[in-house]
């Protein structure tokens, strides 16, 4: 559509020009303070400066956006700006005041949330709901394009099954086709059905590719992994998301096999491009290609610029790489000038396609003030966050009644901005409800006490602040910097002091429930064993305290599941459902395939979750289609609630020419079901979607025989056979 447009703009422009559309700003061009983007993420990540504060430097230094280099054609795009003022100034110049009026493009990490901050994506990812996926995409999308937003770097559709890597919280979790699910609803969502609209915003896929692989969990790691794995685990969720129209790709800090992402002409090109079709942008990630020099792949960054223009890296976020010397690479022949032309062709297509020519100041003020943080935003985030949270264990204790007296021990319970989670920029902490503000706002009884001062507890203290209570909630797990980026733990256990605190309300007698708050999963063995009661909240976002409360009073019946597995061990990570067997299968007799000090099984599996009632499933029946196979399953709510049950469909391949998983998750539907009711819920899984990669990475559908799993968790299921 735009093709004859972008080919006459690129003949105009200078080489310069064409380099400055390939020229992302980060803060150390955009801000009025003498610090690179490098050192700002160390001040972040050592704790000097907290999210929000790398956030607000990121976006409210309004004096220095190095208006002259803008005016001179050498900036194509900003990150970080997040207010339409500040946008519309900058837009302004860029069309007007350049020689070409080339409008420019503000990304922004709009991950969960704008200022409507939803659960973290491993959360919401639990929900199992493709729909909300896409509403609550749509609701950022809304939010951060009145702010300026054109592009959000975003959804991250990283498979991680090491719940030591701290940024399995901005993903959906260990399972690939969930995955894919996630991504293409957010991509979906972000997007809406016509990019020109003022409230779409491009979604820059993220992390292309393998990136949730980093060895031992340790982040920005290098990753090495067969080419069946990257294949069949790693990048469907990228295609899918290409598939659903991503006009954004963001390449992955890691290397894959020794080659740096960013730099992976194989990846960025051959795949991508030539394989896939994709047409939109790329854009690298933060520093990504002058830090192909400590990958070693480099000498320096005119070296890293020539490596990774011509593999196909178009877009260089804040490392300077491309402004400072594509222009000579091209002059003195060392990258051809169609290679050059082909990656800003690609930048300004995203740019037409936005309706940026026709229309480039997408907001203004008023827009902006009218949109953000709307009641109705923040009922769908409570909504979500109800969805999102998952009752892991329930002796009897949940839901509570209304008009007890509840003791509330914990400073996660009373600190909001804990609430967003990672990666959740734009937020202001002071919107977010915590536990006890909902218990204040629903007039709940309570009395709070954190239990601890420096890590100590006092028992009688603690004691003494619960006496008269009826139930006591203890909030427990992570703050939000212990996940995210560069939030890597060797250690996922609980710390001793939150062991204590339950330690010494188990004395009381009194019920005790456990709230969760965590971006990853957590080995805590004992508090499964102990604590009777306990609910995975997540980093559940603004609404949090409130969602919380809806569930233990029993407003809200819990439905969420798993998408991460829970291990008992942090020794047990990588742990995940999908595994390949071993020859020697684990279980009893000492040459097998497990731990000597921990159980193989993890505490919790992938796709567990309960519910206030309870569902049997009965009468598995498969049957062979034209294009695949159709399992029907009844599903009956035996309790007394009506509730929502989320059925999930496995399948094995039993004998191939590879090793296949022992399951994986093909299908999966949340239905409604009220209480005494039976429904019969089918899926339709097609062939194609039972093959794999063989020796020579061709994707093959092989006949034979198929375990058929249907059920409530990846371990609770009925199973059936099929021969295809
Ligand atoms: O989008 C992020 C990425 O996930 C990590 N590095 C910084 C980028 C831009 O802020």
């Amino acid at each position: 559509k735009y093709e004859d447009r972008i080919k006459e703009l690129i003949a105009r422009m200078t080489q310069e020009e064409k380099v400055g559309q390939l020229q992302q700003c980060g803060p150390s061009l955009v801000g009025a303070f003498e610090v690179s983007f490098e050192e700002l993420l160390d001040m972040m990540f050592d704790g000097r400066i907290s999210q929000e504060e790398f956030g607000r430097l990121m976006s409210t230094a309004e004096e220095d956006f190095h208006d002259e280099d803008l005016k001179a054609g050498n900036i194509g795009s900003y990150n970080g700006i997040k207010n339409a003022k500040t946008a519309n100034r900058l837009q302004e110049i860029a069309v007007k005041e350049t020689r070409l009026g080339i409008p420019l493009i503000f990304g922004y990490d709009v991950i969960h949330g704008y200022k409507t901050i939803m659960p973290i994506p491993l959360a919401e990812a639990c929900a199992w709901e493709p729909e909300l996926w896409e509403k609550t995409a749509r609701v950022a999308a809304k939010e951060a394009t009145a702010a300026g937003v054109h592009m959000t770097f975003a959804p991250m559709v990283d498979v991680a099954k090491d719940a030591r890597w701290g940024r399995v919280s901005e993903g959906a979790g260990e399972d690939t086709f969930l995955t894919s699910k996630f991504g293409e609803a957010k991509v979906k969502g972000f997007q809406g059905n016509d990019l020109s609209k003022e409230d779409s915003m491009a979604a820059c896929v993220k992390h292309f590719a393998a990136y949730g692989a980093a060895e031992a969990g340790r982040d920005y790691n290098r990753v090495d992994l067969s080419m069946q794995k990257l294949h069949e685990e790693y990048l469907p969720p990228f295609e899918a998301c290409v598939k659903a129209g991503a006009r954004g790709i963001m390449p992955a800090f890691n290397d894959i096999n020794g080659v740096p992402c960013s730099v992976n002409k194989w990846l960025l090109t051959d795949l991508l491009r030539d394989t896939w079709g994709f047409d939109g942008m790329t854009v690298s990630d933060a520093n990504a290609i002058a830090e192909c020099v400590n990958h070693g792949i480099a000498e320096d960054k005119e070296e890293a610029s020539q490596k990774a223009i011509i593999a196909g890296m178009e877009m260089d976020m804040s490392s300077n790489s491309y402004i400072e010397n594509l222009k000579d690479l091209v002059e003195s022949g060392q990258v051809e000038e169609a290679i050059l032309d082909k990656a800003v062709a690609d930048v300004l297509r995203v740019k037409f396609e936005l309706g940026l020519f026709e229309n480039p100041y997408q907001t203004s003020e008023e827009r902006e003030q009218e949109e953000l943080l709307k009641p109705e935003y923040r009922s769908l985030a409570r909504e979500t966050a109800g969805k999102s949270m998952v009752l892991l264990k329930n002796e009897g204790i949940l839901p509570l009644k209304r008009g007890i007296k509840v003791g509330i021990v914990g400073d996660l319970a009373d600190n909001r901005g804990e609430m967003t989670g990672a990666w959740a920029i734009g937020a202001d902490g002071n919107t977010c409800v915590s536990i006890v503000d909902a218990c204040k706002g629903q007039n709940v009884a309570y009395t709070y006490t954190a239990g601890h001062t420096e890590k100590q507890v006092d028992p009688l203290e603690l004691l003494k602040a619960t006496d008269g209570c009826d139930v006591l909630i203890a909030a427990i797990g992570e703050v939000k910097d212990q996940s995210g980026e560069a939030a890597s733990r060797a250690d996922i256990t609980i710390p001793e002091y939150q062991k204590e605190i339950l330690e010494a309300l188990l004395t009381t007698g009194k019920p005790v429930v456990a709230v969760l708050f965590n971006g990853r999963p957590l080995a805590m063995p004992w508090v499964a064993e102990n604590i009777p009661a306990i609910l995975e909240a997540w980093h559940p976002g603004i609404e949090a305290g409130n969602a919380i409360l809806d569930i233990l009073f029993g407003d809200v019946n819990p439905s969420g599941k798993l998408t991460t597995t829970f291990p008992y061990a942090t020794g047990q990570c990588p742990i995940y459902y999908a595994a390949i067997n071993t020859g020697r299968p684990g279980g009893k007799g000492k040459f097998t395939s497990k731990y000597l000090d921990t159980p193989l099984a993890p505490v919790y599996p992938f796709g567990y979750g309960l519910s206030y009632t309870t569902f049997a499933y009965s009468n598995l029946t498969v049957v062979e289609k034209e294009e695949g196979f159709a399992a029907s399953v009844e599903v009956e709510n035996t309790g007394d609630r009506d509730g929502d049950e989320i059925v999930q469909c496995y399948v094995r391949d039993l004998v191939a020419r590879r090793a296949r998983p022992v399951k994986q998750l093909k299908a999966f539907e949340k239905v409604f079901i009220k209480a005494g009711e039976k429904k019969t819920v089918t899926f339709e899984v097609p062939y194609r979607e039972l093959g794999y990669y063989d020796m020579n990475m061709e994707y093959i559908v092989e006949e034979g025989i198929f375990e058929i799993f249907v059920g409530k968790n990846s371990a609770e299921c009925l199973k059936d056979m099929i021969e295809l």
